[in-house]
Formats: structure tokens, C-alpha cells, sequence
């Protein structure tokens, strides 16, 4: 029985760690010690982790990532402006030109290959950014070049096939990336009062509802009948359906039925990394939105989920073997790549996330 008070505690705790790996220069790394993800910090897992952040009431970490992401994208002024000219020109951006989907801790591109082009996390650093500036009341200025760059890259590119937040299957459109692209655009609209991301936002959004909805759940991709573990953030926080809305209702219950196992929740059925684990954020963002629902028993069972599954030194992994989908293809990625990523910031900052919902954030 996991009580409040180790609930808490483990918030204080994903908090330490989050900040402790902070990079001088803002950046949150992905995990600091995984192999292939060290050296290195994504948009989207940041974009979440400074959520988890904001909420703590940690103003000043938070202000040092966004100040780096604001930095890094208002560097790529110049690249951003030759992309827009392309597409203006009817051009074929080639990939290895866009923004990519990772950066270095400095803000470069790095050297090892990666499944760029990926769009989602421009998405979610938008709406994280503005969310964290509405909550403490910050004057967005020092953001806006970097911003102004985010929502030009989105409104020409937001509707080509690109990597999903798993980095598949690029030759789909996938609806999740579509929700980021929409709660991101829709809240730099707001603030910045522009016609043209909101306009993007919504056709982004009128796109995922004519073709990403099958029996009246949203679905992977555009065209597929299938879920994925990450089509909650469609509702919250993206708000690409509101929360009463019926295919938030039938998504969330289409998520739970395939992929939900004992409140670990799965990626998608197909998924062979690391033999297909149960992911401890896609746990919190389930959770996140049932807490939203008003399940507030549902969203607790998720929480006590994730911490159960906290190491001996309260650091979150980004997946467990509790019960695998596919077992077989487990050790080909161990051998490849190391034990799973462990801590995962993304993981901790989404445990806050959800323990902000839950009131448990003192
Ligand atoms: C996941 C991404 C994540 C990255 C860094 C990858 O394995 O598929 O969603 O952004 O790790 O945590």
C-alpha cells in the first residue's frame, strides 16, 4: 500500500532528479546515462518535463529550459527562412535539411544518425512555454523569437508525413503529432494573435477528425484502425477533442482495453522495443485525463502504478518487463543498446504531472 506521504515524496524526488541532470546551459537530458540518448535533449520530452516542472513551482528550471529552447530555435532563424522559401517555392524539402527531432546540449544537430523529420515536439514545446508563462503570470517576450520560429516551421510543415513520438513509420501522418501541432499552435496563436497558426491549428485538427477516427475512437495514424498509447494528449493537454467530448470518451476507453495491463500502459500492440513493456508516462497521461474525466480513483490507481515501479533509489525507468508484449524481441535491445533508460526524465516529469491533478503537490 503506497501511502501520501510516499507519494509526495516521490514527487520532491522526481523533481531532484529532474534538476540535478538539468545542463548548465537549460537543457533537460532524455535520460543521462542511456546509451543512445546520452548527450542529447528532445523537444518533446522536455516540453512535458517542464510541465511537470511548472506545476512543481520550480519557475526558475523551468525559465532556464525554455530560455535554452528559445535560444537554440532563434539560432536557426536563417535555416527556417530557406525551409519556408522551398515549401513557398512548391519545393521537396529534403529531410536532412528540416530542424531535427534532438538536439545536443549546445544546440547542434550532433553526429549520430537519428529518425529525423519529427514534428510533434515543436508542438509541445509551444503549448509547454505558453502553459508555464499563463501559470506564473511571465511576460513571454524573452520566448518570442524563438517562438515566432516554432509556429513558422509548424505552419509550413505541419502536414507532411513524418516520424511519430515512438520515431516510426514515417510514411504516415500520425494524430498524435497532429495534437501537438494543434495544442501548440493554438496556444502561440493566443498569445502572439496570429491568423496563420491558428488557421494551421485548426486544419490540423479538421484533418485528424475526418480521417484519424475509426468506430468513433481516434486512431494511430490517419487511415489506421489501431491506438496508441499516446492519444490521450489528443484531449489533454492538446485539446484537439474537449474532455466531454464522445470520441475523447471512446479514445481513452479504446486506450485502457488494448493497451492498459494492471495501470501500466503499453505504446501500441506491435511494439517489439525492448519486448514491448508497459511505459511509466504513458501510465501518467493516462491517468492525467482520467483525472480530468473525474476519475479521480482511476487516475490515483495510475499514479500508485508508477511509483510501485520506482527503483530502490526512487529514479523512474522509461519501460518495464511486468508483462511484455512481445518477450522475444527483449534481449536484442539489451544487447544492443544496454539496460533500459533509466532515470527517463520524461517519466518523472510526467509523474509530477499527475500528482499536481491529484492535489499531492505540496
Ligand atoms: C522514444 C521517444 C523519446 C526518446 C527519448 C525514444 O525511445 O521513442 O519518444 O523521445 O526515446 O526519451
Amino acid at each position: 500500500m503506497t501511502t501520501v506521504e510516499q507519494l509526495g515524496a516521490l514527487a520532491d524526488h522526481s523533481h531532484a532528479v529532474i534538476t540535478t541532470h538539468q545542463h548548465a546551459g537549460g537543457a533537460y537530458p532524455a535520460s543521462p546515462t542511456f546509451s543512445a540518448y546520452r548527450g542529447y535533449a528532445w523537444l518533446r520530452d522536455g516540453g512535458f518535463t517542464a510541465e511537470g516542472v511548472s506545476r512543481y513551482g520550480d519557475v526558475t528550471s523551468a525559465n532556464r529550459f525554455h530560455d535554452w529552447v528559445g535560444r537554440v530555435l532563434a539560432d536557426r532563424r536563417g535555416q527556417v527562412d530557406d525551409l519556408c522559401a522551398l515549401r513557398s517555392a512548391g519545393a521537396t524539402v529534403p529531410v536532412d535539411r528540416m530542424l531535427p527531432t534532438r538536439f545536443t546540449f549546445d544546440g547542434r544537430n550532433g553526429s549520430d544518425p537519428w529518425w529525423d523529420f519529427q514534428t510533434d515536439g515543436y508542438g509541445t514545446w509551444l503549448w509547454s512555454v505558453v502553459t508555464h508563462a499563463e501559470r506564473h503570470g511571465l511576460d513571454l517576450d524573452r520566448w518570442r523569437p524563438g517562438i515566432e520560429v516554432a509556429v513558422d516551421f509548424l505552419t509550413a510543415f505541419w502536414d507532411l508525413p513524418c516520424f511519430d513520438w515512438w520515431e516510426e513509420h514515417d510514411e504516415h501522418r500520425h494524430v498524435s503529432t497532429l495534437a501537438a501541432i494543434h495544442g501548440g499552435l493554438s496556444a502561440a496563436a493566443r498569445v502572439l494573435g496570429s491568423d496563420r497558426a491558428a488557421e494551421a491549428a485548426d486544419a490540423a485538427r479538421r484533418l485528424a477528425l475526418t480521417d484519424g477516427v475509426r468506430d468513433g475512437h481516434l486512431t494511430k495514424w490517419l487511415g489506421s484502425g489501431a491506438v496508441d498509447g499516446s492519444l490521450p494528449a489528443c484531449v489533454v493537454p492538446f485539446g484537439l477533442v474537449g474532455v466531454d467530448d464522445p470520441i475523447a470518451t471512446a479514445t481513452l476507453a479504446k486506450v485502457a482495453t488494448d493497451l492498459d495491463v494492471d495501470g501500466g500502459v503499453h505504446r501500441f500492440t506491435a511494439d517489439v522495443f525492448y519486448g514491448g513493456g508497459q511505459w511509466l508516462l504513458l501510465s501518467a497521461l493516462l491517468g492525467w485525463n482520467l483525472a480530468r474525466a473525474g476519475d479521480r480513483a482511476g487516475a490515483r490507481r495510475h499514479l500508485t502504478w508508477i511509483a510501485d515501479h520506482a527503483t530502490a533509489d526512487g529514479e523512474f525507468p522509461e519501460q518495464v518487463p511486468d508483462h511484455l508484449l512481445h518477450p522475444a524481441s527483449r534481449q536484442e535491445w539489451v544487447d544492443k543498446w544496454g539496460p533500459v533508460a533509466t532515470p527517463l526524465l520524461w517519466s518523472h516529469g510526467m509523474y509530477l504531472i499527475l500528482a499536481d491533478e491529484l492535489g499531492l503537490l505540496t
